[in-house]
């Protein structure tokens, strides 16, 4: 028996998008393979390592384990919505400079993750990046590099706000 879809809207980095789902579609398959945001990776596709993570209103979420559905008419952001204009946001540049990245796989989620993070705490200690990131798994960078670079990304954030007040 052909399963009934539903139409839902999604505004996926800034942009609205409508989009037919099946009601036991998970987000993370409408994300990558109907809407081309690729950039969210799918490792364990049952919650433990991170690698789907996307910001649903705001808030960190594995993408693996939330129905399409019960993201209508929320607003989603992907790793790929995290640059602005072209610029790379601090938490990337950091993570490139601090070499948090081999693989890869784990990237996005960890990104996507981070920048979560900053947005709430700007000055994470160690232990509060580590709890934080604990739900995002990686396999080749052994952390340290991960969490100097949250630390990086912190310090070059908390600059450019300091900068923007001098200017003021
Ligand atoms: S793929 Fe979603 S948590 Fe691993
Ligand atoms: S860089 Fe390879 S799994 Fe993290």
């Amino acid at each position: 028996m052909e399963q009934k879809r539903y139409r839902i809207t999604l505004t996926v980095n800034g942009r609205l998008h409508e989009v037919e789902v099946e009601p036991r579609e998970r987000l993370l398959d409408v994300i990558r393979y109907k809407l081309r945001y690729t950039g969210t990776k799918e490792c364990c596709g049952t919650g433990d390592c991170g690698a789907c993570t996307v910001l649903l209103d705001d808030k960190p979420v594995n993408s693996c384990l939330v129905l399409a559905i019960s993201a209508n008419g929320k607003s989603i952001t992907t790793v790929e919505g995290i640059a602005k204009d072209g610029e790379l946001h601090p938490i990337q540049r950091a993570f490139a400079e601090q070499g948090a990245v081999q693989c890869g796989f784990c990237t996005p989620g960890f990104i996507v993750n981070s920048y979560a993070l900053l947005k709430e705490n700007p000055n994470p200690d160690i232990d509060t990046i580590c709890y934080w990131l604990a739900g995002n798994l990686c396999r080749c960078t052994g952390y340290q590099k991960i969490i100097k670079a949250v630390l990086a990304a912190a310090e070059m954030i908390n600059k450019q706000t300091n900068l923007l007040k001098v200017d003021d």
